[in-house]
């Protein structure tokens, strides 16, 4: 595991965008993993500059999103899929039809889930993915748990996730208690990880990552069995 820690939170994000950046130009038609969440918000800024400057052309890029709240259409502004509308996707070139973001409010929500990674396995799988991490650990919705399923499901997320994503609704009873997810294996199978942390609330996460050990009260320790995973830290 390689970490790199940055004066402040706009070096990291253009520090993050110049990897993607360079992902696709390396491979034009890249499938992606991305987050939604505060801490890449300035990476995708950074993006959205770079395709304005003509210097990345995601035309032929695939991405698929970490996950999403169960009951949120992607009309609704705290959907993530809305999210990647405004802070990515509506601001690059990047075709509609190859951006995947989970359905959470399919019909089925399980088997939605199984067609979604059934879908990354077609596209022959992430090429690089970025994560964000939670304050308690989490990558993805991943909750600490004794034990979780491997690949993309539905979960019921922790009262701290609630209460830390509650900034962003008008109140905490408006936060979808469930979402979906994708599931540590179907993330740990990207060939590359970056994972981003901005600030002294996500210390303790960082430190338990930092301590080697792995266990899933902080799912983001499973990490260190990638082979290629770099931590951008500020
Ligand atoms: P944040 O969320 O970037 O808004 O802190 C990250 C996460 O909860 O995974």
């Amino acid at each position: 595991m390689k970490k790199i820690v940055f004066d402040n939170y706009k070096v990291m994000s253009r520090a993050a965008a110049d990897i993607v950046a360079q992902a696709v130009r390396a491979k034009s038609d890249i499938v992606l993993g991305l987050p939604t969440g505060s801490t890449p918000v300035g990476m995708y800024d950074e993006l959205a500059k770079d395709y304005a400057e003509g210097k990345v052309d995601f035309s032929k890029a695939v991405s698929f999103n970490l996950d999403e709240y169960a009951g949120l259409d992607g009309a609704h502004p705290q959907s993530y899929r809305y999210f990647m509308e405004q802070h990515l996707f509506g601001r690059v070139n990047i075709a509609r039809g190859n951006t995947h973001v989970p359905d959470g409010v399919a019909k089925d929500l399980d088997k939605a889930a199984k067609e979604f990674d059934a879908k990354i396995f077609q596209k022959g799988g992430i090429d690089l993915f970025v994560l964000g991490i939670g304050q308690n650990g989490h990558i993805g919705f991943n909750e600490p748990a004794a034990s979780m399923p491997a690949y993309t499901h539905v979960v019921e997320l922790a009262e701290d996730t609630i209460a830390a994503n509650s900034r962003l609704f008008d109140d905490i009873s408006e936060v979808p208690k469930r979402a979906v997810t994708q599931g540590l294996a179907t993330i740990m199978q990207a060939k590359k990880i970056i994972l981003l942390s901005s600030g002294p609330a996500k210390r303790e996460a960082i430190a338990k990552i930092d301590s080697g050990i792995i266990t899933l009260d902080c799912p983001a320790t499973v990490l260190h069995m990638h082979r290629d995973i770099t931590l951008l830290l500020c």
